[in-house]
């Protein structure tokens, strides 16, 4: 089987991740194919997906909604991961109690109903040059710190269990 490793970035942490689970789900036997989803030509010729998008505002990015809006019906036939890369790894103090409050927001904002086997918010990268200087200030005042936040055996877990559960089938 063809499993797709679909995902949108801006600063790139997005991509090392997706990068990490394709070479796991090879390491593990499948075929596996990473690509930004500005990229994506035939997605018919996938049996699984695997999709992925930095979060910013609490979304996707446009490019990635726009590939699950185009191929909603598709998606909606096959089995699906998704994965956000977002900050909760930056936040510290009271506001770590709310790192995770932000997935139903992501997953309510993605276009159409796609039925998906599991999403994980994960921690990515984020660097003093990625914000603005009000965008610094917020940070700031929700006590966040800057850094690579990529918790890679985690990510590595995510992996061998989209494995596992595609190569029982
Ligand atoms: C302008 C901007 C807005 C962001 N908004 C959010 C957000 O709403 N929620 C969140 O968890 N992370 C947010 N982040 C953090 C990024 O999602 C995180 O840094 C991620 O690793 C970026 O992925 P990328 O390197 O693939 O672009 C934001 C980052 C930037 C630069």
């Amino acid at each position: 089987m063809l499993v797709l490793v679909g995902y949108a970035t801006t600063h790139g942490s997005t991509r090392e991740i997706a990068e990490r689970l394709g070479m796991r789900l090879g390491a593990a036997g499948l075929h596996v194919d990473v690509r930004p989803m500005t990229e994506i030509h035939g997605p018919s010729a996938y049996g699984a997906f695997v999709l992925g998008s930095a979060v910013h505002s609490q979304a996707w990015l446009p490019e990635a909604q726009d590939f699950v809006r185009l191929n909603g019906e598709l998606l909606g036939t096959h089995p699906v991961w998704l994965f956000s890369v977002g900050m909760p790894g930056a936040l510290r103090g009271p506001w770590k109690r709310m790192a995770y409050k932000e997935e139903p927001y992501i997953t309510e904002s993605l276009p159409g109903d796609v039925p998906y086997r599991r999403h994980w918010l994960l921690s990515g990268v984020i660097r003093r040059e990625h914000l603005s200087r009000a965008g610094r200030l917020r940070f700031r005042l929700m006590g966040c710190r800057f850094g690579d936040f990529r918790d890679w055996p985690g990510i590595d877990a995510r992996a061998d269990q989209i494995a596992r559960e595609l190569l029982s089938r």
